[in-house]
């Protein structure tokens, strides 16, 4: 087995509707963010990967090198990763290939959208041409309403009610109001959740995450030089990766993702652990029902067991397991790109015990990522463990 990958340092630009950033100002103050936190000089880096899912939101194409000339890093082998939602893992996960087959020492990966030069409307339409072009955008199928599918299939399964879905947003608005870099860090009560206006039924206005523009940033090294940077190396000790057919008429189940199950039991296995010993968790919540359906893909909760535990409170804190601490997609937002880095800044902050009161989980060692894409056509599941 060659050595392990860890990340020594991490930087986040703040989310939201960022009138005052571009695409390069927010990597920039993500990267800038990153130097401000760790013993670094650009001499260190190695490579750079590049993480932005659609460049029609800002108009610049192939957006890398105006990236890496804002960054002050050009001249550096750079790669640029798309796979939608998921692109700030896969990002991840090209860097930890690049370190563990031997060809680079240390790769920064930045994950970046800004996605509200167009309007709420343009947005959903370049997102919604994400599903089929043949079989499913020609007929008026947006995000919201894939998600609607799976929760009504959910709801007529499980019984999963309205109440479940809503308490999602209630967790997640409750953590995120705790996070200085959250796009929407409000609280709400159940009641405004339950009796939010009707996007696509039954997902309400709070049922959906946030269109958000944001950046975030990762330095992954081989375990070798991991000290030069910091003292507390937060150690890759699983991947995995799945994937799905890409319309939902030809799934045999809307009430799970498979790509979400396969890439689940890989990562597991690598990192010789079980769903229980998970501390942390940072799951895919683009939508209420997504939180819930990860819960039961990564095996926290048997099937239609995660909407009970939800409004049990069994992923708050002190709960079973602590999901979305740092308010999810929900009310953290979602920048596309940057979701996926931004997780893994989240849980290396959460291992070391370094978010804060009223976030931190208490002794967390172990941590894990489930990052999305589409509707579960790509799928990354991350396991982090502090190193010592
Ligand atoms: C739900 C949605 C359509 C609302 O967009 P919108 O109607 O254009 O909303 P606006 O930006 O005009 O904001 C109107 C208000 O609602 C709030 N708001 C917008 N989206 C919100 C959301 N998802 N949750 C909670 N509040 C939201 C805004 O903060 C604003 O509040 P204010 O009036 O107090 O300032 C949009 O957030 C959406 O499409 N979300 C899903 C994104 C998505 O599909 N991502 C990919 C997932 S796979």
């Amino acid at each position: 087995m060659t050595e392990g990958v860890s990340i020594v340092g991490a930087g986040h630009a703040k989310f939201g509707k960022r009138a005052d950033a571009g695409l390069r100002d927010l990597a920039h103050e993500a990267v800038s963010d990153l130097f401000n936190d760790t013993k670094l000089d650009k001499s260190d880096i190695d490579a750079v990967v590049i993480g932005v899912a659609g460049d029609e939101f800002n108009g610049q194409g192939s957006p890398s090198a105006v990236i890496n000339t804002e960054i002050g890093l050009t001249g550096l082998p750079t790669l640029r990763v798309e796979s939608a939602c998921a692109t700030g893992t896969a990002g991840i996960i090209a860097a930890w290939n690049m370190i563990k087959s031997g060809q680079r020492d240390s790769v920064l990966v930045v994950g970046i959208e800004k996605m509200t030069s167009v309007s709420s409307s343009v947005a959903t339409e370049l997102m919604a041409r994400a599903g089929d072009i043949r079989w499913e955008y020609p007929f008026g199928v947006s995000f919201p309403g894939y998600y609607a599918l799976i929760a009504t299939a959910h709801m007529a399964e499980y019984g999963t009610t309205r109440e479940m879905l809503s308490s999602v947003a209630v967790k997640n608005h409750h953590y995120g109001a705790k996070n200085a870099l959250a796009h929407l860090p409000r609280e709400i009560t159940l009641e405004e959740a339950m009796s939010a206006v009707q996007i696509a039924s039954p997902m309400n206005l709070y049922d959906c995450s946030l269109i958000s523009d944001g950046a975030a940033a990762v330095l992954l090294t081989r375990d070798s030089i991991a000290k030069k940077f910091t003292d507390t190396p937060i150690s890759i000790k699983g991947i995995g990766m799945g994937s799905d057919v890409q319309t939902m008429a030809q799934r045999e189940s809307l009430t799970e993702l498979k790509g979400a199950q396969a890439a689940a039991k890989e990562a597991y296995k690598m990192a010789g652990i079980t769903a229980d010993q998970v501390d942390v968790a940072e799951v895919h919540d683009c939508f209420t029902i997504a939180e819930i359906v990860a819960m039961e893909d990564l095996g926290f909760f048997e099937k239609g067991q995660a909407g009970p535990a939800i409004v049990d409170q069994q992923t708050y804190i002190g709960g079973k397991v602590a999901v979305n601490v740092d308010g999810g997609l929900k009310s953290k937002g979602h920048p596309l790109g940057a979701t996926g880095v931004s997780q893994a800044y989240e849980l290396r902050k959460q291992l070391l015990g370094d978010v804060g009161a009223g976030r931190q989980v208490d002794g967390a060692n172990i941590a894990l990522s489930h990052n999305v894409g589409q509707t579960g056509q790509f799928v990354n599941v991350l396991i982090y463990e502090r190193g010592n």
